[in-house]
């Protein structure tokens, strides 16, 4: 059986991407799949958010709450983090994960309506969730990340890099479905900037990570 398919859930009426069930399976999944390399990458994404002490974030499809809890160590000692995703399954597990940071909340929503007003947050960060949500959706969700920000605040986004070489494509393919085997990643940050965000920068982590960096300008409504 394709691991995708265990993985991922039940339809969700109040979304079209594609929700995570097993928590505890994902962790494990999650840490194989990085080949040892997940906490250096993941410490590294809250780095490059921008995120400081005293900050308030938001982390949009949070699944786990792996990012979240850098996220967390990173905000500290006065800031917060707010962990959204769809799934009940992935945020028992979060919280469970969580117990050790105060700083973290987690609560259930969607990326396409955020359920928080205009200019609320410092930073947001999304990571491996923008591939679950159909390409027409995700302009939309782009969209709420950059009203939920402040004037001045960043958006960090990282998705799934799939592998140059063709075999190493298919295997990734094989394993865990086509949304990750042909992901449009480059087409980011082109979203990004359409959107409406400022300083657009984009980098690869190894093994398999591309990320997209924004300002929201002052001044944006
Ligand atoms: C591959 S997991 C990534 C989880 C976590 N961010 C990480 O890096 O480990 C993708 C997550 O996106 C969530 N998701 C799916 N559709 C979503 C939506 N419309 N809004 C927010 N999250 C969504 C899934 O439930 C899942 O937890």
């Amino acid at each position: 059986m394709e691991l995708a398919r265990f993985l991922h859930g039940r339809p969700d009426d109040r979304t079209a991407g594609i929700t995570l069930t097993h928590g505890r399976a994902y962790e494990a999944f999650g840490t194989a799949f990085f080949a040892g390399r997940r906490r250096r990458v993941f410490a590294r994404l809250a780095e490059l958010s921008g995120a400081r002490p005293g900050d308030h974030a938001l982390d949009v499809g949070c699944g786990t709450g792996y990012l979240t809890r850098f996220m967390a160590a990173a905000v500290t000692p006065a800031g917060t983090v707010r962990g959204i995703d769809p799934s009940p399954d992935v945020l028992a597990h979060a919280r469970r994960l969580s117990g050790r940071h105060p700083h973290c909340t987690y609560a259930d929503g969607v990326a396409e309506r955020l359920d928080a007003p205009d200019d609320t947050y410092d930073v947001v960060v999304s990571s491996l969730m923008i591939h679950h949500l159909p390409p027409d959706v995700r302009g939309r969700a782009v969209a709420e990340m950059l009203r939920v920000l402040r004037p001045g605040g960043r958006l960090l986004i990282a998705d799934f890099r799939p592998p140059a070489h063709p075999v190493a494509r298919h295997l990734v393919g094989a394993l865990t479905g086509p949304a990750m085997e042909h992901n449009p990643v480059r087409l980011i940050a082109p979203l990004v900037r359409q959107t409406g965000f400022d300083e657009v920068t984009t980098g690869d982590l190894s093994p398999w990570i591309h990320h997209v960096r924004g300002v929201k300008p002052q001044g944006a409504a």
